[in-house]
This record gives C-alpha cells, sequence and structure tokens, in this order.
C-alpha cells in the first residue's frame, strides 16, 4: 500500500491507533525519525515511543525483558500500555533523546497492528499534534494541524479509548507508572497483584513529555472538583455528566470511558471560538480512566 511505500522512503504517516492517532516513521531511520521532530516542533529532550506488531519485535527494540515487564505484556498486548525497557544499539539516539531506555508497545487499533505487521522495521511515533497542544482522536484533527507534513493519512475512525498509552517503566525489576492513560492503575495492580507506585511530577518529569502545560487548547479553562457546582454563576460549564444536557456534559453516559473517548475533542472545540469567555470542567472521579483524564485536565488547564 501507499503507507508501506512512504514508510520504506522515509516519510511520514499519519496512523490511527485505539489511543490517539500518531506521526509515524521509521524507527530505525534517524533521517525519518528527525522529521517527525521537525514537524511537531517537538523539542529533542522529549523520546518517542516504539512501535510493533509482534511479540517477537521486542527483542529488535529492547535489549533485555525483564520477566515482571512479561506479565504486563501477556496481559495488556496488544493494547494502551508503553513498557519502558533497556534499549537496542540500532535504536538511534534521537528516538530516545539519547536515554539508555526505549518506550515500546504493541497497539490494538486493526489498521496499526496490520501495518506494523506488514513492515520489517518498527514505527517510532509520538501523538500526531502540534508539541503541547491537544492530541487529535480523529483523522481530520490530524489533517487540520499536519496536512502538509505527513505522505498520508490513515482513515481509523475515532479512536476508542481516546487518552494515550498508559506508560510504565521498570527500575531495579520494580514497575513504576511514569504516565497515567488507557490501562488504569487498578487494572495493573490487578495483575501485579500489589499496588504500583506512580511518578508523574511534572517539573523534573520522568516521562519528559510529562511537562505542566501541555494538550493546551489555547481557549482558558478552569477546573471544578468532581461533584462541585460551578463558582462562576453564568459562565460555561461543562459538567461530568448530566442527562438533562448532554451538549454540557464531558461524558455520553456518566463512565469515564465515554469521557475519555469524547475528551481531546471537547477540547478542540473550544477552540473554535479561542478567545471566548473561560471555560469551566468539572473533574472526573478520580478512578479507573477518571485518573488519566484528569490528569490531561490539569495539564490543559495550566497557564504558564
Ligand atoms: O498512546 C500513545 O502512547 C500514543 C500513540 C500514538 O501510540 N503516543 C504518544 O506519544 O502518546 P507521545 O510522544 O505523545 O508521548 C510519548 C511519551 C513522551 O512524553 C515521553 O516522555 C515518554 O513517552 N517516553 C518515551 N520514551 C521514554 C523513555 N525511554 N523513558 C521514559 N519516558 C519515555
Ligand atoms: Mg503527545
Amino acid at each position: 500500500t501507499a503507507a508501506i511505500a512512504a514508510l520504506r522512503d522515509g516519510h511520514l504517516v499519519g496512523l490511527p491507533t485505539e489511543t490517539v492517532y500518531g506521526l509515524a516513521a521509521n524507527a530505525l531511520n534517524a533521517v525519518a525519525v528527525a522529521r517527525i521532530f521537525e514537524a511537531k516542533k517537538r523539542p529533542h529532550f522529549d523520546p518517542l515511543i516504539v512501535h510493533i506488531g509482534n511479540r517477537s519485535d521486542v527483542d529488535l527494540v529492547a535489549r533485555e525483558v525483564p520477566p515482571v515487564a512479561e506479565v504486563f505484556m501477556n496481559a495488556f498486548w496488544p493494547g494502551p500500555l508503553t513498557l519502558v525497557l533497556p534499549k537496542q544499539p540500532a535504536i538511534p539516539d534521537l528516538v530516545t533523546s539519547g536515554l539508555d531506555s526505549v518506550a515500546i508497545r504493541m497497539p490494538q487499533h486493526p489498521v496499526a497492528l496490520e501495518l506494523l505487521q506488514a513492515l520489517d522495521f518498527p514505527l517510532a511515533a509520538p501523538s500526531a499534534n502540534p508539541f503541547g497542544y491537544v492530541s487529535p482522536t480523529t483523522r481530520q484533527h490530524v489533517l487540520d494541524q499536519l496536512a502538509n507534513e505527513v505522505a498520508l493519512v490513515l482513515e481509523g475512525g475515532s479512536c476508542s479509548v481516546g487518552v494515550e498509552s498508559t506508560i510504565l517503566s521498570f527500575s531495579e525489576g520494580q514497575p513504576m507508572v511514569l504516565r497515567l492513560g488507557g490501562i488504569s492503575l487498578e487494572a495493573l495492580e490487578a495483575v501485579h497483584g500489589r499496588p504500583i507506585p506512580t511518578q508523574l511530577s511534572s517539573s523534573q518529569p520522568h516521562a519528559p513529555g510529562q511537562l505542566a502545560s501541555h494538550y493546551a487548547p489555547a481557549r482558558a479553562i478552569r477546573l471544578v472538583a468532581h461533584g462541585e457546582e460551578c463558582p462562576a454563576p453564568g459562565a460555561p460549564f461543562l459538567r461530568f455528566y448530566q442527562k438533562e444536557q448532554p451538549e454540557w456534559s464531558l461524558s455520553a453516559d456518566g463512565t469515564t470511558g465515554s469521557a475519555a473517548t469524547r475528551l481531546f475533542g471537547v477540547l478542540r472545540s473550544l477552540d473554535e471560538e479561542p478567545d471566548g469567555p473561560e471555560v469551566w470542567i468539572e473533574k472526573a472521579p478520580e478512578a479507573g480512566l477518571g485518573r488519566a483524564i484528569n490528569d490531561r485536565l490539569l495539564r490543559a488547564a495550566h497557564r504558564a
């Protein structure tokens, strides 16, 4: 297909995944990977995730797989979980920002999986948005901002998860969550059988993309605790869920899953009126996918 040819030639392809759309390049080709950073205006200190289509491809990317990491692969791959493992020398330093570790995931979306399985190299792919902006969850979102940077954007519908993958690292063999995402902390802990620490700090981020201001629309946003009323009478107020006013609800049915799939689309739609009055948004309940949603909302609302 055209996507395979473009990627072989070192070009960028918009790739649907179950989390968000990615901006993909041949992960083994440093020139192609450099185009990703240029297209996104992404700082070089922020490393990329390498995507694979087969379990056996892990060994091309990671030098070593601790047994505890295999447990998580078995439980959650393909799916929205990224594992940080020791890197193979074949992975260019640009991909990992010079770190000795590499982030790897096997996506679940059939279009992504099929493409990865047809290629003989893995794909480096960050979310397909300009650095610091809201991640894309439809093909149109990618075209709106990066049409001139990509050879093509594959159609994959609306992303079924809607927030990025959860990132899990292993230092001294122990798992640690670096980014909350599509696999909940509860689900990880159920598999691990023990609590898993999180390291989500934004001043000295372990996952360098975890900056305080990220996912930021131009429109000003203020947050309200879950279950609280808006403190500014008459201001636009997007609730987590209200049956009577679905158009002013983040979730279409009261679940955090629905809120996650709609989150980035809602943030983008606020920017159709970038100078409009500030919008108040009620946070999700702080459990399950709600944690990842609240993490994104905090960063979206952050003003430097
Ligand atoms: O769901 C996702 O993960 C999406 C889709 C396209 O797969 N991708 C995505 O990529 O969210 P991106 O570039 O927006 O976020 C990748 C994050 C970065 O913020 C980076 O800090 C972290 O992964 N990361 C990458 N390599 C790392 C490493 N070696 N150690 C720690 N964090 C790493
Ligand atoms: Mg991103």
